[in-house]
C-alpha cells in the first residue's frame, strides 16, 4: 500500500500505478479545491477570496472564512472520479482523510469529504491525523458504508482502543488498520519523544490485544520500511500488508516537483528533523532547509484556511501576530515557531519526509549533472516485492 501524501504528493497518478500493480494507491483529501483548481483550471480558491477579501487584514478574527459545502463537494467528487474513472488492474484506490484538516467546521466538513468520496466510488478511506471518534457515524447513513473499505491510522493501541470503543455504536469494525511507527513522513502521531518508540513492538501490542479479544482485523504497519526486506519481516510476523511512502517520493509519479525530488535524493541524516512548526500541534518530520520554516508568510486564511478549528483560529496566526507585534513598522518579519501549512504544502515549500529520506541517494544512480534519475513507481513497487536480503535494485 503506498501511504497517502498531502497535498496532491501522493498524485492520481501514483495511486493509479500501485493499483495497476495489484496494491493499494492513496490519493489525499487536503485541500483538494486547491488541488482541483490547478488541474481543471476551475476557480474555487479565488471565488473563496473574492467572497472574503475584506477580513484578509482582520487579523484577530477569521471565524466568518467558511468553506462552501457544495463546493468541497464537487471538488472532492471531480478529485476521487478521476482516480477512479482511469483505474486498472485488480488493486485499489483509497483517499487519506485528515480529521485535523477542521477548516473552521470540523465535523461538517469531514462530512462532506468522507461522504462526497464514497459518493465518487472511492474503493477505501483510511482516516488518518486524529482519532476520528465520530467518523464512522458521519458516514453511516451513506449506502456504501458497510462495503467501502474503511480504515484507521494509529500509533498506539490507546488510540485503537479508543476508536473501536467510541465507533462501536455503528456496528462495523475497521477493514484494516495502519500501525504508523515513529519514522513516518508528515505528521507524526507521538510527542517530541516519538524516538523511544519503536514500530515493532507497537504492532506486536496492537496484535496480541486483537487476539485476546478475539478481532480479527488486518494490520498493516508503515513508517521505515525501506526495503523489501523490512517488509517481509513484518508480514512474516503476521502483518497483512505494509504502507509505504518515502521512496515514491522520487518517483516521476510523485507530485514533488523535480527540483525538490532532488533535494530529498541529497538530504544528509543530519538535514532531517522532527518539529513543532506545524500549527496542527502534531510533530512533523522534514528537510530543514525547507523554504516554508521561518518564512513569516501573511496568513493566507481567506484563500485556505484548512487548518482553522471550530473557532476560526490556528497556532500559525497567533505566532505571526506575536512577531508583528515584536516587530513594528518591519516589512519582512520570520516566524520561527509556527508554519504557515495551508500555503507552503500547497506550494511545495514544507518539505516533510520519512526518516530514511537520507538512504535514497542510495536507491538510484547519479547522472553527469550531479542530479540523481528519477524512478517509476514501478520500479520501487517491484523492487519492495521482489528484492532481496536487504538489497535495493537500481534503475536500469
Ligand atoms: C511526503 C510525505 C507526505 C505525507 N503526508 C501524509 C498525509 O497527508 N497523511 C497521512 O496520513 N500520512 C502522510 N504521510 C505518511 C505516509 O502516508 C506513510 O504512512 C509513512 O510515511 C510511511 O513511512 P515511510 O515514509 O518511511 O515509508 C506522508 C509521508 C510523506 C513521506
Amino acid at each position: 500500500m503506498i501511504g497517502g501524501m498531502g497535498v496532491d504528493i501522493s498524485t492520481v497518478e501514483l495511486a493509479l500505478e500501485a493499483a495497476r500493480l495489484g496494491g493499494v494507491g492513496h490519493i489525499s483529501d487536503a485541500m483538494v479545491p486547491t488541488v482541483i483548481d490547478r488541474h481543471f483550471k476551475t476557480r474555487y480558491v479565488k471565488d473563496k477570496l473574492k467572497l472574503y477579501k475584506a477580513n484578509v487584514t482582520n487579523l484577530d478574527d477569521k471565524s466568518l472564512v467558511k468553506f462552501h459545502l457544495g463546493e468541497l463537494e464537487e471538488a472532492t467528487r471531480t478529485h476521487v472520479r478521476r482516480a477512479m474513472d482511469a483505474k486498472q488492474g485488480p488493486g485499489m484506490v483509497f483517499i487519506n482523510c485528515m480529521e485535523k484538516l477542521t477548516m473552521n467546521a470540523p465535523k461538517e466538513t469531514l462530512k462532506v469529504r468522507l461522504n462526497a468520496a464514497l459518493s465518487a466510488g472511492i474503493d477505501g478511506i483510511t482516516l488518518a491525523a486524529g482519532l476520528h471518534l465520530g467518523s464512522f457515524g458521519l458516514m453511516e447513513e451513506h449506502p456504501r458504508f458497510r462495503d467501502a473499505k474503511l480504515g484507521i491510522i494509529v500509533s498506539s493501541l490507546r488510540a485503537l482502543q479508543l476508536f473501536l470503543r467510541k465507533n462501536g455504536r455503528t456496528n462495523r469494525l475497521p477493514d484494516y488498520v495502519v500501525v504508523e511507527g515513529p519514522l513516518a513522513g508528515g505528521h507524526l502521531g507521538f510527542g517530541m519523544d516519538w524516538a523511544e518508540y519503536d514500530l515493532a513492538t507497537i504492532v506486536a501490542e496492537i496484535q496480541a490485544w486483537l487476539k485476546s479479544e478475539n478481532l480479527d482485523i488486518p494490520l498493516i504497519p508503515a513508517g521505515g520500511i525501506f526495503t523489501g526486506s523490512d517488509a517481509t519481516a513484518f508480514l512474516e510476523n503476521g502483518a497483512s500488508a505494509v504502507q509505504l511512502a518515502t521512496r515514491f517520493t522520487v518517483t516521476r509519479e510523485c507530485g514533488l516537483p523535480d527540483p525538490v525530488k532532488q533535494e530529498y535524493f541529497k538530504a544528509d541524516e543530519e538535514d532531517i528533523e522532527v518539529n513543532g512548526i506545524s500549527p496542527t500541534g502534531y510533530p512533523m518530520r522534514m528537510i530543514k532547509s525547507s523554504p516554508g520554516i521561518g518564512a513569516g508568510t501573511h496568513p493566507n486564511c481567506e484563500s485556505f484556511g484548512y487548518l482553522l478549528d471550530a473557532n476560526g483560529k490556528c497556532a500559525y496566526i497567533d505566532a505571526y501576530n506575536r512577531e508583528v507585534a515584536a516587530h513594528p513598522g518591519e516589512k519582512k518579519i520570520k516566524v520561527m515557531d509556527k508554519t504557515c501549512l495551508c500555503t507552503h504544502m500547497r506550494d511545495f515549500d514544507i518539505w516533510t519526509c520519512g526518516h530514511y529520506t537520507y538512504k535514497l541517494k542510495d536507491t538510484s544512480v547519479k547522472t553527469a549533472d550531479g542530479d540523481y534519475q528519477l524512478l517509476s513507481a514501478e520500479h520501487v513497487f517491484k523492487d519492495y516485492q521482489f528484492s532481496k536480503d536487504g538489497k535495493i535494485a537500481l534503475p536500469a
